[in-house]
């Protein structure tokens, strides 16, 4: 059963009636353009064929209440007041209602029952994929006008103000605005987006390394203020610049000796990685793919040894992948310390390098380790249900 059909069929049985509406919001992986979207830089994430899933109907004064397949506490609380309780999924339900809010919507409430297939903490932006998939279902029921890129910004600021993790645009504008077979090639400070079509002949395969990602928000923080720490250094060369996004290769070797040795490996990451993508994006309208396995390497290597957000899983990972048939390129995705890498592949060849990869991971880890083909999905969306 598909999991559209396990929500509504749990609604069915919660509520003896069928939904209005169902929703649906993907999680992502990001092909290239690690840590640059906070850097006002680029991006090229795709939405994959994982997502949650929401059945739902109105509900009267202003009353939530979902339920979850996956997680045992509903989220249930009054629209006109609401307040933290914890950690659980039900925060990010809640931190959108805020957003929308106070953003000066006037929302509806509603009851559903969600479910998800994104795996939860692998860096596949599942709060991304609850995040969009809760502001499309306030959207349904109280008739919000959806523009992706506004909805995205919305449900961010969720995640930055109510949850606590201070992120950047990308995984929840490809959430939002992704389109079936495309990657999406966003421009983080204008967030123009720029759809660039996935080649038959091609793959991505989901390396999931199953090793917790600890630290990762503390130490995501942190690469945050070191780039901040070197933009303001490096403003006294070029006062022109507002992010490190603004500097060119060349602006930063010629005044590399202004930053600290740690300031240094960061910026030359997020330089030369903005580069990496607009040459990414180029290759592939190009159908120059010979390029692709490069640029991924060249990534992970700056990834690894510069933005220092790598971990041994994801290393070995990138490794087995180089060493399987079939495989053109590969990285880590998403921010890194633990969580996924993405391994790019011929079509044809894909299930047989995800099994190899995979099963060499575990006798090399001793990690349970998960390999799957994933393909490029649609944003977020809302269907309208008959009966
Ligand atoms: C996480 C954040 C994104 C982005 C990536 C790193 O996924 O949520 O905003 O910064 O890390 O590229």
């Amino acid at each position: 059963m598909s999991l559209q059909q396990r929500v509504i069929e749990a609604f069915h049985q919660r509520f003896a009636a069928p939904p209005a509406f169902a929703v649906r919001a993907p999680g992502r992986v990001n092909l290239i353009g690690e840590h640059t979207d906070y850097n006002d830089g680029f991006v090229l994430p795709m939405a994959i064929d994982r997502a949650v899933w929401i059945a739902l109907r109105s509900r009267p004064n202003g009353q939530v209440a979902a339920y979850s397949l996956d997680f045992p506490q509903p989220a249930t609380f009054t629209l006109s007041a609401f307040a933290h309780q914890g950690h659980g999924w039900f925060e990010y339900v809640k931190g959108v209602a805020w957003a929308l809010q106070d953003a000066g919507h006037i929302l509806e409430g509603w009851e559903g029952v969600i479910a998800g297939d994104v795996p939860v903490g692998s860096g596949l932006s599942s709060s991304a994929a609850i995040e969009l998939a809760t502001a499309r279902a306030f959207a349904a029921v109280s008739q919000l006008p959806w523009d992706a890129a506004t909805m995205a910004r919305l449900c961010q600021r969720a995640e930055n103000q109510w949850v606590g993790m201070n992120c950047g645009i990308m995984d929840q504008l490809i959430s939002a605005a992704g389109q079936a077979g495309c990657a999406l090639l966003i421009d983080c400070r204008s967030l123009e987006i720029t759809p660039v079509r996935m080649p038959d002949t091609l793959r991505v395969v989901v390396l999931d390394s199953a090793a917790p990602r600890e630290l990762a928000s503390s130490a995501y923080n942190e690469r945050r203020a070191e780039c901040e720490a070197a933009v303001a250094k490096l403003q006294a060369a070029y006062p022109q610049i507002r992010a490190l996004r603004d500097v060119t290769p060349a602006m930063l070797t010629a005044a590399e000796h202004r930053l600290d040795q740690v300031e240094r490996k960061r910026a030359r990451h997020v330089v030369f990685e903005n580069d990496r993508v607009l040459r990414f994006g180029a290759a592939l309208r190009s159908g120059e793919t010979d390029q692709l396995g490069a640029l991924l390497l060249a990534s992970h290597a700056s990834l690894r040894d510069d933005y220092q957000v790598s971990s041994r899983e994801l290393d070995t990972l990138v490794e087995l992948a180089m060493e399987t048939p079939g495989v053109l390129g590969a990285r880590l995705t998403g921010a890194g310390f633990g969580g996924c890498a993405i391994a790019l592949t011929e079509a044809d060849r894909a299930e047989d390098a995800a099994t190899t990869v995979i099963e060499r991971y575990r006798r090399a880890t001793s990690r349970a380790g998960q390999a799957y083909v994933t393909v490029p999905s649609q944003g977020a969306e809302v269907l309208t249900l008959d009966d």
